[in-house]
């Protein structure tokens, strides 16, 4: 009965001018679930069961972007910051069809206890979702995300490492050192394993004396485990004489990849609530 209930249920979705396949089942509300393809609109996030539907909503539709509070604008991105509990429709079905891209999480859908951050690209036609993160509004294990999430059709262009990097500097702002919520998914590995290393390959180059994991902690908020695996990964650091040492001359040799879309924080308005 388990394997019955986890077979993929919508074959696709079209949100905005995208229709993407979908990845894994999603316990969508029941007038949604035997749909081949479940239409969204990217705005309200609201569902239809066909593009008629959609386009009826569209023509009176007069919101053209997230709910919320805009607390992030730069160029053509902007970030909105929506609490679950104030607009609990939006994220509970945010939380839906990101299970579509999600096979193992535990996802939460008692959303009240949780903030959303919406990434968009503007342009004419409005603010086009793109991606997202959730964030419990207290974690006692200091979890800076607990969902992330980009849309397919914008993957590998740069929008996780984004988001991420959003994520930490929320961190940092919080003076808190913050951690993925635990198990990550394999993308989601992937995803931070490249931001973490890039961000620590970027400070080791720059670094003109000797630094500690603390003091790496402190300068990226990122925690002390994340960065010990992180260094072990990239092969940089061995451990002697009950210390951690890094090999600063591999260090220079090491290739930065993508650098992703730069998430600029003089750009970012927001401070922790008090
Ligand atoms: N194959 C191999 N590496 C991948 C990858 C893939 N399909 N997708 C991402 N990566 C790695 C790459 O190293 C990439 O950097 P590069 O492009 O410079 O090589 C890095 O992750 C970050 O890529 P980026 O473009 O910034 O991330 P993204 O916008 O594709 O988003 C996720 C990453 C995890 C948010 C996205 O894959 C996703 O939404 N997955 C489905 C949901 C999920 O699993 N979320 C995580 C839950 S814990
Ligand atoms: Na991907």
């Amino acid at each position: 009965a388990d394997v019955v209930t986890r077979v993929k249920n919508l074959h696709s979705i079209v949100i905005g001018r995208w229709e993407m396949e979908t990845w894994y089942y999603s316990p969508l509300p029941p007038e949604y679930r035997n749909l081949r393809t479940l239409y969204v609109c990217e705005f309200t996030l609201k569902f239809f069961r066909t593009r008629d539907g959609l386009e009826r909503h569209l023509a009176r539709n007069t919101r053209w972007c997230p709910p919320g509070r805009e607390i992030y604008r730069k160029d053509h991105l902007a970030v909105f910051e929506v609490d679950g509990a104030r607009n609990h429709f939006y994220c509970q079905n945010i939380c839906y069809i990101s299970k579509l891209f999600l096979d193992h999480k535990t996802l939460y859908y008692d959303v009240d206890p949780f903030l959303f951050y919406v990434l968009c690209e503007i342009d004419d036609w409005g603010y086009h979702f793109v991606g997202y993160f959730s964030k419990e509004k207290a974690s006692e294990e200091n979890y800076n995300v607990a969902c992330i999430l980009t849309l397919p059709p914008y993957q590998r262009k740069g929008y996780g490492k984004f988001l991420i990097a959003l994520s930490y500097e929320l961190s940092r702002r919080e003076g808190i050192r913050g951690s993925p919520e635990k198990p990550l998914s394999d993308l989601g590995l992937l995803g931070y394993r490249s931001y973490w290393s890039q961000i620590l390959i970027d400070l080791l180059m720059k670094a003109t004396g000797p630094l500690s994991i603390e003091d790496i902690a402190d300068r990226t908020m990122m925690k002390t485990e994340d960065i010990i695996g992180t260094l072990r990964a990239l092969d940089l650091v061995h451990y002697h004489e009950g210390q951690h040492v890094i090999d600063l001359r591999r260090v220079e040799h090491m290739d930065l990849g993508n650098r992703g879309m730069p998430f600029d924080p003089q750009y970012l308005r927001w401070s922790p609530p008090v």
